[in-house]
């Protein structure tokens, strides 16, 4: 290949761009820049960045769209390599009208539930790959520890071993054991390393994470998912510690390809090359940028701003030798592989009629059992499930019947919902008014005043409020509250003598501290996606139990953030140190689940794994799902560790005074932290010592030893 050839396949540029003009949405592909792409640039790969399409958001025009491009591009190259497509399918193959919306990530993580997981992600790679699309930009892999981050609702939460579960899930579902299928795609554990912990909650903004933390925190669901055999990583469009991560040799070459052992495709986020002389000011022109990040490890970039400038740049950085040819070399082999492992060069088309029928008929089943066991139920005095006798049910507030906001960003619009179409949706309202029983009246009234006047005449109220959608940078917030206008309808219903069911539907927990009090009964629905108001009707009246546990700790005030449950211990007895409304793993249930006989290995080596057993009965009088968690607790450190850390969960499922036994393993290489002084230089390692394993209030100490006499 000549060295044009290699930086094109370095190159990933935006559909738009095939039309010809930079601006979005200008038009049908271009034929001219479709030559242009391919003969003169030789673009390696494309992507619909928030979904776009030039055209039409239908399945079949995405194929017939998709095949178009690759033609050009196979025709056009003189090797006639073909380009991989990417795109962010993220809760279901979301850019396409048709394609049932699961639920966002944040919501899954509260259902504890992997199988459904690495379901969710097979069924949406199927779908996608028929529409022509080799490369999903999914699982988000960081840990979400910052709330005001317009991107937590992607994420699995704020737990390392949770998010790690679940990001293994998703990859294993996305790739299956071969990705030249045609209903397999390469994955995306985005995005390397630390965006989800910004300083100042924003969006792209600088982190500033102790090596001890990334270490312990942040690494290992990037561990995991390249063990796992994660296709591509994609690079954190911050900074982390004063360095922008798309130049951090450190930790895209030391610790991503060295220590992690990661041998495919590092992918650079949206335009985050020219940022490093345009926004960081850390080199003053582009090929300085383009040296620094390609030396650093970078082996594609997602979209190079001018794509003649970008190439011209790098091709003159490797002849004035800047950047080595074995790295280009390095690079192209690992993008050429990639493409090869995808059965591109064999199979490059997909079949446009089949995308119609993959997609339309996309697993609405999974979808719904997804939003059920998202659900996560926070108060109820009682009023729930539903009493067969309510003869007339109210449901009022913003989101009830907002296809937008129960399906949040990144749905056909990047934001959102565009006029570009509406994926199908069962709303709220729909949901109740499909399960009501025959003779119960549902009221739906969004004004207010008309609404409490209706409360009045109702048996319950159920009130559905929350944010609308968005993605990032829009996203953020540094209140996280709920809009005035939601707070003052729920106040006045409740001052109504009709019991209030508050439904929060949003990708993140919302400052509900006041308004706690109002409500008879509060149930987390997150971004539930297509099938949210069948799933919302299920739990209300009982049809299904809840067993949703939150995935992250839910703040009183936003001033208590930054906030997680595996913290440090207080210094002082006086530190507030987690006093949240509700804390990471609640979630109720219609059931009363007892745990007893709690038994655990006394003693065991470096090298083993700690078995545990506990029996979980079923107390109440509806069959339900208990999800049961084993914490850890290091009694002695030499440095300073988690209060408690998630080490193992189980999901069963119970009838009525059923009792099962659930046992769990925890290899002790995963309770290995780093010692060492502040710099956390060291290498993590298990230490000796006592540790308290608790289920629920159970607990029972387990020493790790060098050797069982
Ligand atoms: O995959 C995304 C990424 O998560 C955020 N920026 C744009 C990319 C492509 O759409």
């Amino acid at each position: 290949m000549t060295l044009e050839e290699k930086a094109g396949q370095m190159t990933q540029v935006n559909v738009t761009n095939l039309q010809g003009s930079s601006e979005w949405d200008a038009g049908p592909l271009n034929k001219e820049w479709l030559v242009k792409a391919f003969k003169d640039y030789h673009v390696g790969s494309v992507l619909s960045g928030g979904g776009t399409t030039p055209v039409s958001n239908e399945p079949k025009y995405w194929a017939e769209m998709t095949n178009e491009i690759q033609k050009n591009a196979i025709e056009n190259s003189r090797l006639n390599i073909p380009i991989i497509y990417g795109v962010d399918a993220v809760h279901g193959h979301n850019n396409v009208i048709g394609a049932t919306i699961f639920p966002h990530n944040l919501g899954l993580a509260a259902s504890r539930n992997t199988d459904l997981v690495n379901k969710l992600a097979a069924s949406t790679a199927k779908s996608v790959r028929s529409t022509g699309i080799h490369w999903n930009f999914a699982p988000v892999a960081d840990v979400g520890r910052d709330l005001r981050w317009g991107r937590f609702y992607e994420t699995f939460g704020e737990d390392p071993y949770l998010v790690t579960e679940m990001v293994t899930a998703s990859i294993i579902g996305q790739q299956g054991e071969d990705i030249s299928s045609n209903e397999k795609v390469a994955s995306t554990a985005k995005h390397f390393l630390g965006y989800s912990q910004p300083l100042n909650g924003q969006d792209r903004s600088s982190g500033e994470i102790p090596l001890r933390t990334l270490k312990e925190v942040f690494y290992p669901p990037f561990e995991e998912a390249i063990a796992n055999g994660a296709k591509t990583v994609m690079v954190n469009s911050g900074s982390i510690n004063g360095v922008p991560v798309h130049v951090s040799r450190y930790l895209l070459t030391d610790v991503l390809r060295g220590e992690m052992g990661f041998e495919g495709v590092i992918v650079t986020d949206w335009e985050d090359i020219i940022r490093l002389h345009s926004q960081y000011n850390i080199t003053d022109n582009y090929k300085d940028s383009i040296v620094r990040s390609i030396n650093a490890g970078v082996d594609m970039s997602m979209l190079p701003v001018g794509i003649e400038d970008y190439t011209k740049n790098l091709i003159d950085a490797v002849n004035e030798e800047l950047i080595p040819m074995e790295r280009i070399d390095d690079a192209v082999s690992k993008i050429l592989a990639l493409k090869f492992e995808l059965g591109l060069f064999e199979n490059p088309y997909t079949n446009a009629e089949k995308a119609e029928a993959f997609t339309l008929d996309q697993d609405r089943e999974l979808a719904r059992q997804a939003s059920v066991e998202s659900l996560t139920l926070l108060e109820n005095d009682g009023v729930l499930p539903l009493s067969k006798e309510v003869k007339t049910i109210l449901v009022t507030g913003p989101s009830a019947d907002n296809i937008a906001n129960q399906m949040g960003g990144w749905t056909i619009g990047w934001q959102g919902l565009t006029e570009e179409g509406v994926p199908p949706a069962v709303t709220f309202l729909e949901g109740i008014q499909n399960a009501a029983p025959p003779n119960t009246n549902v009221l739906f009234e969004t004004d207010t005043a008309k609404a409490v006047q209706a409360a009045k005449q109702a048996d319950v109220t159920i009130v559905v409020f929350g944010e609308g959608p968005y993605a990032e940078f829009d996203g953020d917030t540094t209140n996280a509250a709920v809009p005035i206008n939601q707070v003052e309808l729920i106040k006045k219903l409740a001052e109504t003598e009709t019991s209030v069911v508050g439904v929060l539907v949003a990708g993140r927990p919302l400052i509900v501290t006041d308004l706690v009090g109002d409500m008879d009964a509060f149930i987390m629905a997150y971004l539930p996606g297509t099938e949210g108001g069948n799933a919302l009707a299920d739990v209300l009246f009982g049809k299904e139990n809840p067993s949703g546990k939150l995935a992250f700790s839910w703040p009183n005030e936003i001033g208590q953030l930054p906030m997680f449950y595996n913290h440090y211990p207080k210094s002082t007895a006086n530190e507030k140190a987690y006093l949240p409304l509700y804390e990471f793993g609640y979630g109720l249930s219609y059931s009363k689940f007892n745990y007893s006989n709690f038994e655990a290995d006394k003693e065991v080596t470096l090298d083993s794994v700690i078995k545990v057993s506990v029996d979980v009965t079923n107390r109440g009088d509806l069959a339900g799902s208990e999800t049961v968690e084993l914490y850890v607790d290091q009694q002695l450190s030499s440095v300073l560790t988690p209060v408690r850390k998630l080490a193992a969960f189980s999901k069963v499922h119970l009838e009525p005074n059923e009792t099962k036994t659930v046992e769990l393993e925890i290899p002790v290489s995963q309770l290995a932290i780093v010692p060492g002084d502040v710099l956390g230089e060291g290498d993590k390692i298990v230490e000796k010592g006592i540790y308290t394993l608790s289920i629920k209030k159970l607990a029972t100490p387990v020493t790790i030893k060098d050797k069982i006499e």
